[in-house]
């Protein structure tokens, strides 16, 4: 049995994560490797990878953002400045998941599920108050002649339909808030739809920084 292995994603990972990527969404442009490396040097703890021994089987990358700014309709490629996490803020207070993805081969072997543990912890780690994504909704293509995409992803939440990101979602602990359109024009499957999700940091102390806000005022005043 290979050993499975999280850690924060460094630049030799960069070849095979933007290759894995490329394997996952044939249809949807993969990354290019430079913004992967601005996402690593602007926040690297969260850039996680999961390694089968050697070899990179998924991964999960998040970037902080203060979410009052982003709360109203927004795209992906708005949120993520296309990509490069120019967006990241190190004064916000919610971490946002912009990419997870496991290995097509590898799907159901609770990857996913480690991956979202591990983001978790660095929202816990960070003082955050919570993870907030605009999930896929990849099982929507198959009936979207037949219903709108907010009642399909009410039918997920009342169990009589499975989707391959939501339910997933939905059963690491997230709440779904709505539907977000437009998000990604390049998801075919999801007709450009996502669902907002967002979990909840219960270990969440108001009455401290976070770990990144210190860290930047810190530096602030060292620089002055
Ligand atoms: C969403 C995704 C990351 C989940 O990864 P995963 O490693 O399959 O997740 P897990 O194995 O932890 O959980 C999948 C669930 O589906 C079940 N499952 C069983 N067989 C499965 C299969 N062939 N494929 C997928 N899931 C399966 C698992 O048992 C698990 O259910 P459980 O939590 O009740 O045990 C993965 O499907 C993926 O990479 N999708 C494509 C990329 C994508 O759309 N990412 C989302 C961006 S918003």
């Amino acid at each position: 049995m290979p050993t499975l292995t999280l850690r924060n994603t460094k630049l030799e990972d960069i070849d095979a994560l933007v290759r894995l990527q490329r394997e996952v969404y044939p249809n949807i442009p993969a990354w290019q490797n430079d913004r992967v490396a601005h996402q690593i040097e602007l926040f690297p703890e969260g850039q996680l990878a999961a390694f089968y021994d050697n070899r990179l089987v998924g991964c999960a990358s998040s970037l902080v953002i203060k979410w009052d700014e982003w709360a109203e309709a927004h795209t992906w490629n708005e949120i993520t400045a296309a990509g490069t996490f120019d967006t990241h803020d190190p004064n916000g207070y919610t971490l946002y998941g912009a990419e997870v993805f496991v290995s097509p081969r590898l799907r159901g072997q609770r990857l996913g599920h480690a991956l979202y543990a591990a983001r978790r912890q660095v929202c816990k780690a960070l003082n955050l108050r919570r993870v907030i994504a605009c999930g896929r909704l990849p099982g929507y293509h198959t009936v979207a002649d037949q219903m709108s995409v907010e009642l399909y992803a009410r039918k997920v939440l009342w169990g009589d339909i499975t989707d391959p990101v939501l339910s997933f979602q939905l059963r690491e602990g997230f709440r779904y808030c709505g539907i977000m359109k437009n998000y990604l024009a390049d998801d075919l499957q999801s007709h450009g739809n996502a669902a907002l999700i967002v979990w909840l940091n219960p270990d969440y102390d108001a009455s401290r920084p976070t770990a990144l806000g210190l860290a930047h005022d810190a530096a602030k005043e060292m620089s002055t």
